[in-house]
């Protein structure tokens, strides 16, 4: 994910993340620790090939972005517009941010998730996420829990669990 990248991803967390959306200037600020030798995140978009190419031109369609601090790494965020969810799109953003954790040097990760998002908790449960505790009233307005995840053996990136390839979506960093 570059600058440029921010109005149509502020566009999909708006409309994923209705009551709890990112601000620009969180993404800005996001992005300005993801380049360069000390760089502590790395997020990613996905784009549709447009033009059946997987150049890279589409639309943006997903998105993901994991922070790193010391042995220990966070799932900042992870989204995929509704229309293309079930499509694996989210299992392999997923891959890619535990593939930065590793080269992070990271031995866990990290992560929160609303209670009430089972379709999110499944994507995790599968990768090997266990819940470790809550975070009472994390997610405001609306005082929503959130249950905190760990993976706690990073699995070998080449092998990550259940992320198939999904023909003419395209991930780049
Ligand atoms: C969570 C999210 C990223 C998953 O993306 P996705 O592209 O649908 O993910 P995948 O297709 O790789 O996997 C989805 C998994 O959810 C589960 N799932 C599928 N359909 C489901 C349903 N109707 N209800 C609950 N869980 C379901 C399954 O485990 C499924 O894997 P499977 O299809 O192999 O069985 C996406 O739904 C999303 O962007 N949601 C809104 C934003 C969000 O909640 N982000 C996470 C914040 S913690």
């Amino acid at each position: 994910m570059r600058w440029w990248d921010i109005d149509p991803v502020l566009a999909l967390e708006r409309a994923l993340f209705p009551e709890d959306a990112w601000s620009r200037g969180m993404f800005w600020s996001e992005l300005a620790h993801a380049r360069g030798p000390e760089a502590t995140r790395r997020y990613l978009v996905a784009e549709d090939a447009e033009d059946g190419e997987g150049d890279g031109g589409g639309r943006i369609v997903g998105y993901a972005g994991l922070a790193s601090a010391g042995e220990t790494a966070d799932v900042q965020t992870i989204a995929v517009a509704r229309e293309h969810w079930g499509t694996g799109l989210g299992a392999r953003l997923l891959t890619e941010l535990l593939r930065a954790a590793t080269a992070f040097e990271c031995a866990e990760v990290l992560l929160e998730c609303r209670v009430d998002n089972v379709r999110a908790q499944k994507l995790y449960e599968r990768f090997g996420f266990e819940p470790i505790g809550f975070r009472r009233g994390y997610y405001q307005p609306g005082n929503v829990d959130a249950l905190v995840m760990r993976l706690a053996t990073l699995p070998d990136s080449a092998s990550a669990a259940g992320a198939p390839s999904v023909q003419g979506t395209e991930i780049n960093d």
